[in-house]
């Protein structure tokens, strides 16, 4: 858009005060405004703005919900044999080089107090591998073990895309080739202030946030990604938060559930510790089967228990879903179909002597888990915590470095005892994915070995 244009749009919302403002700045400064500007979507801000004027960022619409129908971990033998079923469909599409890879890691990652993008958070017990290495790790491992080059495509935002890139490039995108691995940037939002004004970040640019790991569908499509994959024969797309080190990534059980039940989206879930823990909520509602935040779902369904005592809506948000490539086409082809959600915050702003002052804003962010009610069929399967969720988003406490580390080490020696292997209790174990990428390959490895481990271990490549 020129600079007239944009003046215009301006003005159409009422933004006189930022045009006054651009008036006073020195014309290279102006130029880089306006060149800052470039991108944005600034109408669907303003166009949020009036909508959520109208209805309180914060309350929830109506709610009729009832527990939706989940696909469970396997306990009798007839769901034993549905698991291999699934299990042996997932694998074909792996071996027919029919899945890519997506890791969302465009957020802020605030609550862990970490300077630098999440994914280079060095977690693994005893290498310290970095969240991104372990990721970049299991795809490389389930290649070789597919016979097929998996993309690995990571999602980054204007607040870390060049941190993320460099560290790739520093250690040599850990083996990945440059056709498998592809990084594309989400877009970002201006916020607003709760009077629908646009707020400075610095003296040239607007306070800004990406918009949402929803955006993760938006920018594949936009940057051309998705029709690349398409036209390589990729039709299943798996994702995953960079904040999870303990995902199965491309499990073939999930691949499987997925592709019998013809689902657009599929998403795998836990049994919610308590009624506070803070995952989304996975339900049926009104248009079929949607997660709802848990800071958006009613008290009363949050803490509704069923009949024997137990958390009736028990089903918690993993964030780990399938995507039907063709689905995630369906809802960008006539414009993106994602709602918006809104945040109110308090954030640093600039105003225009240069000061900072903390103020009211609200930001908007669409949400991935949002396609759900918008696809033509679903798929939930219920997984173990212990086996594949430790998200890390706190720096201490709950969702932890400390305790997504306890659980990595937990997971490596059931695997060891499975495989007849004696641990001591206080001995510390990490496997790499080159080494075993699950627990039968593990068994497999070492079953008639009669091993005794009393020291840290490491079992590499
Ligand atoms: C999220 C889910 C919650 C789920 C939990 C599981 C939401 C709103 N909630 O909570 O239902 O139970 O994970 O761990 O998603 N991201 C981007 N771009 C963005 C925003 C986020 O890439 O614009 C990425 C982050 O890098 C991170 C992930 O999305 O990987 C999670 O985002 P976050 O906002 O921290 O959600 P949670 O509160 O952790």
């Amino acid at each position: 858009m020129k600079k007239e244009d944009l003046i215009e749009l301006l003005a159409t919302y009422g933004q006189q005060e930022i045009i006054e403002y651009c008036k006073g700045l020195k014309p290279h400064e102006e130029d880089l405004f306006f060149k800052n500007l470039e991108g944005l979507d600034l109408k669907v801000v303003f166009e949020l703005h009036k909508q959520f004027s109208l209805q309180d960022c914060a309350v929830p619409p109506g709610q009729t919900i009832k527990p939706a129908s989940i696909v469970p971990t396997p306990r009798i033998n007839e769901e034993k044999e549905q698991e291999k079923k699934a299990k042996a469909a997932g694998k074909i599409l792996l071996r027919d080089g029919k899945v890519a890879v997506l890791i969302v890691a465009g957020g802020q990652g605030s609550r862990l107090g970490f300077d630098g993008p999440k994914g280079i958070y060095p977690i693994s017990p005893i290498k310290n591998k970095p969240l991104f290495q372990l990721f970049a790790e299991q795809v490389k491992a389930l290649s070789g073990r597919y016979g097929t080059d998996i993309p690995l495509l990571i999602m980054t935002s204007d607040e870390n895309h060049d941190d993320t890139i460099r560290f790739f490039e520093i250690h040599d995108h850990f083996g990945l080739g440059q056709e498998t691995l592809h990084f594309f940037k989400q877009d970002m939002l201006p916020a607003i202030t709760p009077g629908g004004k646009l707020a400075l970040q610095t003296n040239t640019s607007l306070f800004t946030n990406p918009n949402g790991h929803g955006g993760s569908l938006k920018g594949l499509y936009d940057s051309g990604i998705l029709d690349m994959l398409t036209e390589t024969g990729i039709t299943e797309l798996f994702y995953c938060q960079v904040d999870n080190p303990l995902v199965k990534i491309a499990d073939p059980v999930f691949l499987g559930y997925h592709t019998i039940a013809g689902a657009d989206v599929s998403t795998k879930v836990v049994r919610r510790k308590s009624i506070e823990e803070k995952v989304g909520v996975y339900v049926s509602g009104r248009n079929g089967d949607a997660i709802i935040e848990y800071s958006d779902l009613s008290p009363e369904y949050m803490s509704a228990l069923d009949d024997r005592g137990n958390i009736l809506y028990w089903a918690g948000n993993t964030a780990i879903h399938l995507f039907s490539l063709p689905f995630v086409k369906r809802i960008n082809d006539h414009g993106f179909a994602l709602p918006y959600h809104c945040a109110k915050k308090r954030a640093d702003i600039t105003d225009r002597t240069g000061k900072l002052q903390n103020l009211d804003i609200w930001k908007f962010e669409t949400f991935v888990f949002d396609a759900i009610p918008l696809a033509a069929r679903t798929c939930c399967m219920e997984i173990e915590r212990d086996e594949e969720f430790a998200p890390v988003k706190n720096k201490e406490g709950v969702d932890s470095p400390k305790t997504a580390r306890s659980a990595m080490i937990a997971l490596s020696k059931d695997w060891l005892r499975k495989a007849g292997v004696t641990v001591g209790s206080e001995v510390t174990i990490e496997i790499s994915p080159f080494f075993a990428l699950d627990e039968h390959e593990l068994v497999q490895k070492m079953k008639d070995k009669k091993l005794a481990i009393e020291t840290d271990t490491y079992f590499g490549e």
